[in-house]
């Protein structure tokens, strides 16, 4: 027997079932971009609930627009969300509150581990979720697919990706047996240094690293595309999504990211997926799964040339120090992407230098062993200490090179 409150809502006008979504990181490019799609769509989608951190001004203009029942904002003071017609939660995890409303898709488009606790209490609650925050994998892969209740495309899961890549993977997979497959494939687009000489990655700063040749992104994933870090996150993304051993996972470089992705079979043949670099479809076929929407994306050219290319792990330290992370297992992954969130940072306050990114996470890694156990890494707590040990070592391992007058400025 149902409640009757519990039964969705039907569009009459449009004889379709409307999508009830919950925006988690609706001020960020992921957030900004599936309202855009919602605009174009306004008939296939209603918003329930809009979370951000900060940008009240932003959350404020959207819930006008969107008129969603829910507002979160992590940080700010009562008077940002007054006098508007919705329910309006303040303060730490507001933001995880929403991911357990009774809503049909939860769009988790936070950015950074801070993504992770919404993740889990939205298929804690039984809510199907649409994954832009790959550091959630990273962090707690294997806790996460778990509560997910099995890999990205089984019937029984309840995580359906929106990162380019894997959402191209998951729709090259469609219909094929686990035991075909030999390869996944991931795109890389190599970032604004690909072609740039070594030693004048050395002097890169962040202005540079900022200008991504195909995405436009938020700030955090740009420069780690241009550290190749965030291909490393994907790598371990795609292991835990798939199911598939990190030797079967491929990254290939290919500069005009049409090519998203794709699954190579045992007899050869490869099903590769190509789209415009146009975030707008993975994040609608996110929210719309199994069905598409006509989002205004260009599309694919067939006159253009495309290449693939290895990537270069001796120069992208990044990359391969993640994937060795992720083999490891257990505390490595979640103080590789602690560290690296704090190396971030600090390269954008210009006190790190390009490569020393990596040489921060290089020696977090080192000290994970000190970090206690990590044997059962399937609490919030568990999670969250070893992250706050791997962020004090970065940050330790940080001002020292400011004292050694070694820093940009
Ligand atoms: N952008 C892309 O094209 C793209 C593509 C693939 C995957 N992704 C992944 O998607 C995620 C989001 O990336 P993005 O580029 O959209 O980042 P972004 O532009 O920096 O936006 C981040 C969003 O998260 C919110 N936020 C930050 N900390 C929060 C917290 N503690 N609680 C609640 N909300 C919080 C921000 O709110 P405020 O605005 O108030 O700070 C903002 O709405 C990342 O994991 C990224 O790797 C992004």
């Amino acid at each position: 027997m149902y409640e009757l409150s519990s039964l969705p809502t039907r569009d009459r006008s449009g004889g379709k079932l409307k999508r009830r979504v919950a925006i988690l990181g609706s001020t960020g490019s992921i957030g900004r971009q599936a309202l855009d799609v919602i605009r174009t769509h306004p008939d296939l989608f209603e918003v329930v609930a809009l979370a951000a951190h900060s940008n009240a001004e932003l959350l404020r203009s959207q819930a006008e627009e969107f008129s969603p029942q829910y507002v979160a904002l992590e940080k700010g003071s009562p008077s940002d969300l007054d006098a508007m017609s919705y329910r309006a939660a303040l303060g730490p995890g507001s933001a995880v509150r929403l991911a357990s409303l009774d809503v049909d898709v939860v769009l988790n488009g936070i950015v950074g581990f801070a993504g992770l606790a919404a993740t889990v209490e939205a298929l804690e609650s039984g809510n199907t979720v649409a994954l832009a925050n790959k550091e959630s994998l990273v962090a707690a892969g294997e806790w996460v697919m778990e509560l997910a209740g099995g890999p990205a495309g089984s019937p029984e899961s309840r995580l359906i990706p929106v990162d380019s890549e894997h959402s191209a993977i998951f729709q090259c997979l469609h219909g094929t047996h686990e035991r075909e497959v030999s390869q996944i494939l991931l795109t890389a687009s190599g970032g604004p240094f690909f072609e740039t000489p070594q030693e004048r990655l050395n002097h890169a700063g962040p202005e540079d690293a900022l200008k991504h040749p195909t995405w436009e992104m938020g700030r955090k994933v740009t420069i780690d595309s241009a550290t190749m870090m965030n291909k490393g996150l994907e790598v371990m993304e795609a292991h835990h999504l798939f199911g598939v051993p990190y030797d079967r996972v491929k990254v290939v470089v290919h500069r005009q990211s049409v090519v998203h992705g794709g699954v190579v079979f045992e007899d050869g043949s490869a099903v590769l997926h190509a789209a415009q670099p146009d975030m707008r479809l993975p994040i609608s076929y996110g929210m719309l799964y199994p069905e598409r929407a006509d989002v205004g994306a260009e599309p694919v050219s067939f006159e253009a040339t495309w290449t693939f290319a290895e990537p270069r792990s001796d120069v992208f330290r990044c990359l391969p120090l993640a994937v060795e992370a992720g083999k490891a297992g257990g505390a490595y992954p979640v103080a590789l992407n602690a560290a690296n969130e704090v190396a971030v940072e600090r390269f954008l306050d210009g006190a790190l230098e390009f490569p020393e990114i990596a040489d921060v996470i290089e020696e977090v890694l080192e000290r994970v062993p000190n970090f206690g156990s990590a044997d059962n890494l399937k609490s919030l707590q568990a999670v969250n200490e070893i992250d706050r040990r791997a962020r004090e070592a970065a940050l330790e391992s940080t001002p020292l090179r400011e004292s050694r007058g070694e820093a940009r400025r």
